[in-house]
């Protein structure tokens, strides 16, 4: 098992990466729970899609002490709503959680956002346990701290910080994960190599079939490493005031392509693939990156299975979703751009007619 620690302010968030680890949940969690923490009532959270692991968990829980009190969410982004959000705080307050009573969310990127927040808010916090069972979770969201919930107004509009007490993350969870989720994923895996880590970029080049048929083993090691970056990253940035910017890489396109595409086209991973090849091309035209860092992203990308092209009737819907996302930024659309693989430069202004050009290079 790979244990990662990440030390922010007074408080040690603990990671478990391990295949199998679900497992043997029953005989980590007495060492991670804190002693106060054990005979108390305590909140799961389960996406419904996973609904079936509700029995398996609440059993583990009860093993270690716990009275556990499930409330499983519809599946998909909806469900990351205030109302949602108020509806758990309530179960659990007739349930009688109290004052260090935890609370475990199992399901991806959604389940983690919601129940990290009401976590973060119900009694002032308690102490969070996510359990990611998708790869964009295992590497990105469960790790970090950072919780959102969307507004009509827009996505992510509303949310706290509150670093998870602890995150078990069990690769074998990803076998159940529909194919193009965890392809999506994928983009998440190959931005860190580009942005953080050549080994890791090489690593996925050698091993993509295995990667592909999701092999326990080469799992592991991905989603350990990027969870190191991450963590690395993370540290140095609790709150996101500069350096957590370079996770961005990809991002300020992928965005806009997914707002663009009214969140229904892409799948965020998908957005993202197609954002970093534009930005790679982009870095290229600046003369910060070579043809070469463009051709090996391109190449491992289509590999996994990513698109790196969009629909030709997007990109007039891409720019004014950039344009957007500038004015909400104070007219600075700031972008994160390759210079190698392995490392990226932030903070760059990118001229109008270059950005254009890299979108049309990047439109089917
Ligand atoms: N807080 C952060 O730092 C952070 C970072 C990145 C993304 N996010 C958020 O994460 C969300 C996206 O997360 P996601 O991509 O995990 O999506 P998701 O949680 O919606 O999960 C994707 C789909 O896979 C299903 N699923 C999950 N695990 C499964 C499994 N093991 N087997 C079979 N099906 C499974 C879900 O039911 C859902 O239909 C977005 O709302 C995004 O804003 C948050
Ligand atoms: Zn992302």
């Amino acid at each position: 098992m790979r244990e990662i620690e990440l030390k922010v302010g007074r408080g040690v968030c603990r990671i478990f990466v391990e295949p199998g680890l679900l497992q043997r949940l029953h005989e980590i969690l007495p060492a991670v729970l804190r002693v106060s923490d054990i005979r108390r009532p305590a909140g799961l959270v389960i996406d419904g899609n996973l609904r079936k692991w509700a029995r398996p968990l609440e059993k583990v829980l009860r093993r270690v002490g716990l009275d556990p009190v499930t409330v499983i969410v519809p599946s998909g982004e909806p469900s990351k709503a205030m109302t949602r959000a108020e509806t758990i705080c309530r179960t659990f307050a007739r349930a009688r959680l109290e004052r260090g009573s935890p609370i475990f969310g199992f399901g991806g990127g959604v389940v983690g956002d919601l129940a990290g927040f009401v976590a973060s808010i119900y009694m002032r916090g308690v102490p969070f346990y996510p359990i990611p069972t998708t790869l964009l979770a295992q590497v990105d969201a469960s790790i970090g701290g950072k919780t959102a919930l969307n507004l009509p107004e827009g996505k992510n509009l509303v949310g706290t910080f509150q670093q998870p007490a602890a995150v078990f993350i069990d690769p074998l969870l990803l076998f159940s994960l529909p194919k193009r989720e965890f392809v999506s994923g994928l983009a998440e895996v190959v931005k860190y190599g580009v942005i953080r880590d050549e080994d890791l970029f090489a690593f996925i080049e050698k091993n993509v079939q295995d990667v592909l048929k999701r092999g326990p083993r080469v799992l592991e090691e991905i989603v350990a490493r990027c969870v190191r970056i991450k963590v690395d990253i993370v540290r140095r940035d609790e709150r996101d005031r500069g350096r957590r910017a370079i996770l961005n890489y990809g991002h300020t396109i992928g965005h806009a392509i997914e707002r663009a595409g009214q969140y229904r086209r892409y799948l965020h991973g998908e957005a993202v693939s197609i954002g970093m090849e534009a930005e790679a091309v982009i870095a290229m035209q600046m003369r910060l990156a070579s043809l070469e860092v463009v051709a090996a992203q391109n190449r491992l990308l289509r590999a996994c299975g990513l698109p790196t092209r969009m629909e030709r009737a997007s990109r007039d819907a891409v720019l004014r979703a950039i344009s957007h996302d500038k004015k909400v930024l104070d007219g600075r659309a700031r972008f994160v751009l390759p210079e190698r693989i392995g490392r990226v430069c932030t903070g760059v202004e990118v001229p109008e007619e270059v950005l254009l050009e890299a979108l049309d290079t990047v439109t089917r």
